[in-house]
Parts: structure tokens; C-alpha cells; sequence
């Protein structure tokens, strides 16, 4: 299948661009303070116990407030999909690949309004915001064409005898339930909701509570695409309530989710414990990078700053290890821990600012503890502080780009942080980098940099993790585009081997018949 990316930030005139998302932002800020629905079979649902959705970069910032789904609610919602579902399973896969090519090019449209108000609902700075709404829409437009080229997942097979047929035709499971994170609010939300819905299954979505704003986005594209009602339902709340209610409902046939590997693992214990039922599962990682000896060090430590402090460590594919050979070691240490102090923190919605706030109180809680345990069993070589900045921003959930000295195995090596925390540490031989690179119980994303083929061969043969890349100095670990890399978590980042962005996704919403006709 050929695809063609559509990321215009990689050939924009980016003086107009800005301006063209000031336009945007201005528009969308007038707009604060709205109340938005959840959405159940196509109507607005109001239940009046709202949830609140603030700017973390100012709190004091309401940006718009969202009714929840209350858990009694969850019964119909689960009724309506199901109705809905015939209909939307009935229908030729060319109308269904239609309609979500066309909810792409709705979001494309969008583009600018969508990803002000990630900027201001998560924190993630424009280009960022921007690369996260294309990505959407690629993603919708990638997964389609899975279903194009596969003429819908019907595939003739051998014969028995003359006269009979057989056929392997894919089938929707039924109703799927999509629990989005708040990182990639639009990305994740999309690609997971549309891998289910090629597939011809109803998606019942609850997105993350910090970012509820940018599903009522999605939400739109697809219904102003023709999707029918009740085929994409929308329902606001809390994971421990709402989200758990979702999955313990007997009527759902399957589960993708994105977030945590404590809240993934009791997803599948829970779906699994009555039945057998299909459930994705992307996870978090505590993703390794390598620099070798022969190493460009200059093109290592930006790979390794924009991985680990993009979007502030706050993507499972973040980088937070490094093993870096004992002779680089301090130059490294010192280049990485520069650009992280000149780094520009700030309002995410700013030109210049690369790391924006974390997400809530909690993180700021998570990093300060990590901070103390830095200093008191590794070396601090840049950042380790809660950031209070001037103005309008000094209530900001920000804290410093953070570059620790530290054993392999502290916990701060081993266990993911979710923020933009670093942990470095030294090797002597390639073997025992990989041995120590492996050593973990997620396998998410992992680098190198060598400038040795023989180096860059024996990482890719011997990494145990779904993402690889030698010598990137755009990210170390991070950057996976639909149709570029699959991204497959192994070992606790993952259930399935086969991820988003790849080419075996939209199949696996999908159960296989064999039907013979003489
Ligand atoms: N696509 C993002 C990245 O690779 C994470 O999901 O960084």
C-alpha cells in the first residue's frame, strides 16, 4: 500500500503557520467556558454533574466543562451500540472506509482549531499539538487503506472439490470499548476508535478526563462525515468509576486501551475472567537509548533531549535511560544537561517554547519525589526543581527538564515516571549495554548511536522492544508516524505485538469466518 504523509509541519511556511494558529487560538480562547455534552446515540446528553477540563499551564483557567456519564447511564449506552452496530456491521466496507477517509479530511480541515485546544487542554506545544491532529487523520486515512487493500478482509481459498467455495471473510466482533490517555488526546482516540470502526464494530469512547475537550473534536469529524448515529458514542467520567464500568458491562465485546500497565493489566484480567475477549493494549515504557563509543555525540544528545523531554517525558515512548559508554560519559552528561537547562519552559501555546507543564498536581507530586531520591542516591546534573514561573503561568504545573546520574538498578531506572526525567548511566562493552537495556520489564520503544554498522546490526537483532531506531537525532525513541513505524509494545508495554500506526492494525478488530457454500 503506498501512503502519503500529511504532516504539514515538515513543509509548511512556518511564518504563516503561526500565524494562522494565533488566528486559531484567539478563536478558540473567545470561546472558553463552555459546557459540552457527552453523546449517546447521536444526542447531546446532559446529565448536569460536570466535569471540568483546566488549563495546566494556568489553573485558574476554566476552559470548558464536560456533563459525565453517570454509571447508571452505562447499560443503555451499551444498548444503543449494539443497535447500532447491525447496521454499521451490515454496511459494504467501501462506504465505511469512505466515511472515516472523509472524517480525516475534516480533521485536516480543523487542524488548527484542534490543536489550539490541545495546546491549551494538555499542555503540548504547537508543533507538537499540530503533529498530534495530522497524525489523526493519517491515522484515519492509513487504516482505511488497510481495509481498501484488503477488498474488505475477503479472501477466496483453496477448494476441496469442483463444486464448492470457500471464503475467509473478517467480521466485526460487535462493541468496542475505547479508553483514550490524555497525551495523545486526538492521536490515540482516533486511531484506536478507527481501528474498531473499519472493522465494523461500535466504539463507545471514554476519553481521558484531563483532556475531554479534544474528543468532542473527533466526535464531530466523524458524525459530519455521515457516521450513523449511536455507531460512536462519546461519555464523559472518571477511569475508576466510569471506566470501570464500561469494562465490567457484559455487552462489550472487546476493549483498546491506552494508558497505565497497572490499569491495562486489570483491564485484561477483568474482560478475560468470564470470557474470552480481544483486548489492545498500549502501555507505558521505560524506553532505553544507547550511545556507543564511535558514537555522533552531538546528534545523540539532540535525540536524546527532544525523546526525553518533549511534551515533558509525558509519552509512553518518552526516553528515560541512557547507557552511555564510559569514555563519552561526561561530555555527554554535560551536552544533555545544557540543553536541558537552556531549554525554554513555558506557555505551550508560545513560538519558542518546547517543554510545556505536566498534566496535574499529582505529577508535579510524582517528580518531586523522584527528585529527592536523584539527590539522595545518584547526581542531579541539571533541573530537580519545581519551576515556579512569572505571571499568569506561576500556578503552572511546571517543573525542570532532569538529567540524573544513576545506577541501572534504582527505581528511577526502572519504573516509568511519565515525566521529563532522565536517568544516565555508564557501559563498557555493547553486550552488556544491551544486557542492561533488556533488563526491564517494558519494551516499548529503544535507541542507538553508533556509527558502526556492526553496532547498529547487533542492537536491532538483540533489542527486546516493538520500536527501533539507530542514529536519530529527531528523537531517540520517540516520533512513530502512521504507515512509517508500527508501534507494538513487547513484554508489559503491550498485549497484542502488532500496534498502532501499523500494518496488521484494523484486522485485529476483526474475527475470522470460513464459509464454505457448495
Ligand atoms: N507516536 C508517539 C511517538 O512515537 C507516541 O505514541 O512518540
Amino acid at each position: 500500500m503506498t501512503f502519503r504523509i500529511t504532516y504539514s509541519v515538515l513543509d509548511a511556511d512556518m511564518t504563516a503557520l503561526h500565524a494562522q494558529f494565533d488566528e486559531a487560538l484567539a478563536a478558540v480562547r473567545r470561546g472558553l467556558g463552555g459546557v459540552f455534552p457527552s453523546w449517546i446515540g447521536g444526542k447531546a446528553f446532559e446529565s448536569g454533574d460536570l466535569l471540568e477540563s483546566r488549563n495546566p499551564a494556568r489553573p485558574g483557567e476554566l476552559l470548558a466543562r464536560f456533563h459525565r456519564t453517570p454509571v447508571g447511564e452505562v447499560d443503555r449506552v451499551m444498548r444503543v451500540a449494539r443497535e447500532a452496530q447491525r447496521g454499521w456491521g451490515a454496511t459494504p466496507w467501501q462506504e465505511r472506509a469512505r466515511i472515516l477517509r472523509k472524517a480525516a479530511d475534516l480533521i485536516s480541515e480543523r487542524r488548527l482549531s484542534l490543536s489550539a485546544i490541545m495546546a491549551l487542554e494538555v499542555g503540548k506545544n504547537r508543533l507538537e499539538s499540530l503533529g498530534d491532529v495530522e497524525e489523526s487523520a493519517d491515522l484515519l486515512r492509513y487504516y482505511a487503506g488497510q481495509l481498501e487493500e484488503a477488498q474488505g478482509f475477503v479472501k477466496p481459498l483453496a477448494r476441496l472439490s469442483p463444486n464448492e467455495d470457500t471464503r475467509s471473510v473478517l467480521r466485526p466482533y460487535g462493541v468496542f470499548v475505547v479508553i483514550a490517555p490524555f497525551n495523545f488526546p486526538l492521536a490515540l482516540a482516533a486511531g484506536m476508535s478507527a481501528g474498531a470502526l473499519l472493522g465494523g464494530n461500535a466504539v463507545v469512547l471514554k476519553p481521558s478526563e484531563e483532556a475531554p475537550w479534544c474528543a468532542e473534536g473527533l466526535f464531530h469529524a466523524l458524525r459530519d462525515a455521515g457516521l450513523p448515529d449511536g455507531v460512536f458514542q462519546v461519555v464523559h467520567g472518571e477511569g475508576e468509576t466510569l471506566g470501570a464500568a464500561l469494562v465490567a458491562h457484559p455487552g462489550v465485546d472487546g476493549v483498546a486501551f491506552t494508558g497505565s500497565k497497572s490499569v491495562g493489566y486489570a483491564i485484561h484480567g477483568q474482560l478475560n475472567a468470564t470470557r474470552i475477549r480481544p483486548c489492545f493494549l498500549e502501555l507505558g515504557g521505560k524506553n532505553p537509548a544507547i550511545v556507543c563509543k564511535d558514537a555522533d555525540l552531538e546528534a545523540a544528545i539532540e535525540g536524546c533531549f527532544r525523546s526525553a523531554f518533549g511534551l515533558s517525558g509525558q509519552k509512553c515512548s518518552a526516553l528515560s535511560r541512557v547507557y552511555v559508554h564510559e569514555s563519552l560519559k561526561q561530555a555527554f552528561l554535560a551536552g544533555l544537561s545544557e540543553k536541558a537547562r537552556s531549554a525554554r519552559v513555558g506557555d505551550p501555546t508560545e513560538v519558542p517554547t518546547f517543554v510545556g507543564p505536566v498534566i496535574q498536581p499529582a505529577s508535579v507530586a510524582r517528580f518531586e519525589h523522584a527528585a529527592a531520591e536523584a539527590r539522595r542516591d545518584g547526581v542531579v546534573h541539571a533541573g530537580g526543581e519545581r519551576l515556579r514561573l512569572a505571571g499568569a503561568l506561576s500556578d503552572g504545573y511546571f517543573v525542570a527538564p532532569t538529567v540524573v546520574e544513576i545506577a541501572h538498578g534504582h527505581r528511577l531506572m526502572r519504573e516509568e515516571l511519565f515525566l521529563p526525567f532522565v536517568g544516565v548511566t555508564g557501559f563498557g562493552a555493547l553486550e552488556e549495554a544491551l544486557t542492561l537495556a533488556n533488563d526491564c520489564a517494558y519494551g516499548l520503544t529503544a535507541g542507538i548511536f553508533s556509527r558502526k554498522d556492526a553496532d547498529v546490526a547487533f542492537f536491532l537483532e538483540h533489542a527486546e522492544a516493538g520500536v527501533l531506531y539507530a542514529n536519530r537525532r529527531t528523537g531517540a525513541t520517540t516520533g512513530a508516524w502512521p504507515g512509517v513505524q508500527a508501534f507494538s509494545g513487547w513484554k508489559g508495554s503491550g498485549s497484542t505485538g502488532k500496534g498502532g500506526c501499523g500494518p496488521y492494525y484494523v484486522a485485529q478488530f476483526m474475527r475470522e469466518q470460513s464459509q464454505t457454500r457448495m
